[in-house]
């Protein structure tokens, strides 16, 4: 893979997603183009850090840097104010300043912190992302999302801020658990269902090689997802409109993970039935397409996750989808798939949700 830098222009915030392999080659030099830090703190967590620290610590002496690791317990648990704490107790100790960076190596989960406290400490410093699992590189790292959950609810607390370089190394992915590695596919399922027909072919095409991780493949997915969320990130930042496009899937597939405690599905599985059941939902309206329905169905089972709709209580669900933050004036927004490439955004009547969830659960 030669080097490809997709470029994300937002102003005087903009920055470049840089894709290539070799990340220890490629970070040294990327960070240097955008920063002159003198102090640099690498945030991961100790899993990451075994497979993974070692190349990224390299990279960053190669270019001068006398980088320091603070590291996170990992999972999702520990997603918390608490942990954001312990970051800058380690900044204040080493004494970062204004023009210090931090460095996110991991996924989401260390993506989102780290993006948090560089939001927040000394009112904003400069940060890099490293994303290391498929939903970090083809969503999370990208778009300046950043925050941790508070023990009522996921992302409760948080900013937008934008990172100075995500750089992209689709190789740091053959290290991650199956079940990890596949959940995250979903996600670029959906980019394919909601913009990219030739992507979504793409990986029908190919999904033996996808499944084996063979690079060539891999990467032509992560970077046609990486383009795609930036093209959304820069056509509406704050998610006012389009970047709503990118909720597909997921109206479902979070009240799925609420009613399941978060512990049944792994996020992207959990998307994974919320695209089944959205274009359940579309089919029902009458927008939906036969060929879209089918054809996702069987990429999604291909790829090994789940298309089921579990037996949950529908009023369960229902309640989840009501209190949801992206609820806009008591109505549900729901996304929906009218062509392979293509979605709609429509509020839909609460009896007709209502309906249709009932049958889903039922099935
Ligand atoms: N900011 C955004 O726009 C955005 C978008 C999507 C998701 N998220 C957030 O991302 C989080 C989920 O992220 P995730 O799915 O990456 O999970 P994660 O960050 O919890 O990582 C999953 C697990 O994989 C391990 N791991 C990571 N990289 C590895 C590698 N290369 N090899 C081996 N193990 C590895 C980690 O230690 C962790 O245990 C959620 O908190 C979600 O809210 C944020
Ligand atoms: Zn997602």
């Amino acid at each position: 893979l030669r080097k490809v830098r997709v470029p994300l222009d937002l102003g005087d915030r903009s920055y470049d997603i840089v894709l290539g392999y070799d990340v220890s080659r490629l970070l040294g030099e990327e960070i240097r183009k955008v920063s002159r830090a003198e102090k640099v703190m690498v945030v991961t967590d100790s899993r990451i850090n075994r497979l993974h620290g070692k190349a990224v610590m390299a990279a960053l002496v190669r270019v001068g840097f006398s980088p320091t690791v603070v590291q996170v317990p990992y999972g999702e648990q520990h997603k918390t104010v608490a942990q954001i704490g312990r970051i800058y107790d380690h900044l204040v100790q080493h004494r970062f300043e204004r023009s210090s960076l931090l460095v996110a190596l991991g996924g989401g989960v260390i993506g989102d912190m780290t993006g948090f406290a560089a939001a927040t400490f000394l009112r904003g410093i400069a940060y890099v992302q490293c994303p290391t699992t498929v939903v970090a590189q083809v969503d999370a790292a990208i778009g300046g999302k950043t925050g941790v959950d508070h023990p009522k609810g996921k992302n409760l607390i948080g900013a937008i801020y934008q990172p100075s370089l995500v750089v992209v190394d689709p190789l740091l992915l053959v290290t991650l658990p199956k079940r990890e590695f596949v959940s995250g596919l979903a996600e670029v399922v959906k980019y394919g269902v909601i913009c990219d027909p030739q992507l979504f072919r793409f990986m029908e095409k190919n999904v033996d090689a996808i499944l084996a991780r063979d690079p060539k493949s891999l990467t032509y997915c992560i970077r046609r997802s990486v383009e795609i969320k930036a093209a959304v990130v820069v056509a509406d930042e704050r998610e006012l409109g389009l970047r709503k496009i990118l909720n597909y899937g997921h109206t479902f597939g979070h009240a799925i993970e609420t009613v399941t405690g978060y512990r049944r599905y792994k996020h992207g599985e959990a998307v994974a039935i919320g695209m089944i059941a959205a274009s359940f939902l579309a089919d029902r309206l009458g927008v939906g397409n036969s060929d879209l329905i089918a054809r996702q169905a069987s990429l999604l089972a291909a790829l090994g996750l789940p298309t089921r709709f579990p037996r949950l209580n529908p009023d369960e669900i229902m309640k989840v989808l009501y209190s949801d933050k992206k609820v806009v004036g008591g109505e549900v927004h729901c996304i929906l798939p009218e062509k392979m490439g293509s979605v709609s955004v429509q509020k839909v009547e609460r009896d007709r949700l209502e309906g249709v969830l009932r049958d889903l659960c039922l099935s």
